[in-house]
């Protein structure tokens, strides 16, 4: 089953939106298995964004993430990884459609509620930066 790796970020958990994120991905037909209210380390926070290590706005990037708890979740299903980024909405919430996660509920690039990884490979990566194994449930079949 596919997963991927989601993040409420900071600004959106201070703003009280865990519960309203949760409940899109639930409400769509996801299944959360592992999640956290965490502070990011800055160690943590580099190797996340490791990608963007060159862009001018990386401190600025770490600085946010470590400014106060974020929510980790791991989601799996169906074509997971594409359909949260379709819900999360574009990078930019005021280009982000209405109807999305940025575009309903962010207005500032950094400042963009939510985090969601982009690829297989990134979630695989990101799910392990984040998470233990053990840290991951299991749902048993229905009977
Ligand atoms: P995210 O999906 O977490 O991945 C990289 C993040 O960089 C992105 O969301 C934005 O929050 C942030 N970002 C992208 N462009 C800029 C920018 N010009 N200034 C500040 N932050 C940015």
């Amino acid at each position: 089953m596919e997963k991927t790796f989601l993040m409420v970020k900071p600004d959106a958990v201070q703003r009280g939106l865990i519960g309203e994120i949760i409940s899109r991905f639930e409400a769509k037909g996801f299944q959360l298995i592992g999640a956290k209210l965490m502070t990011v380390s800055e160690e943590l926070a580099e190797s996340h964004y490791e990608e963007h290590k060159e862009r001018p706005f990386f401190p600025e990037l770490v600085q946010f993430i470590t400014s106060g708890p974020v929510f980790a979740m791991v989601w799996q299903g169906e074509q997971v990884i594409a359909t949260a980024r379709l819900m999360m909405g574009t990078t930019n919430p005021q280009e982000a459609a209405s109807g999305t996660i940025r575009g309903d509920y962010g207005l500032i690039v950094r400042k963009n509620i939510i985090h969601g990884s982009d690829s297989v490979q990134s979630a695989e990566r990101e799910i392990k930066l984040f998470f233990k194994e053990d840290e991951l449930v299991e749902y048993s079949k229905l009977i």
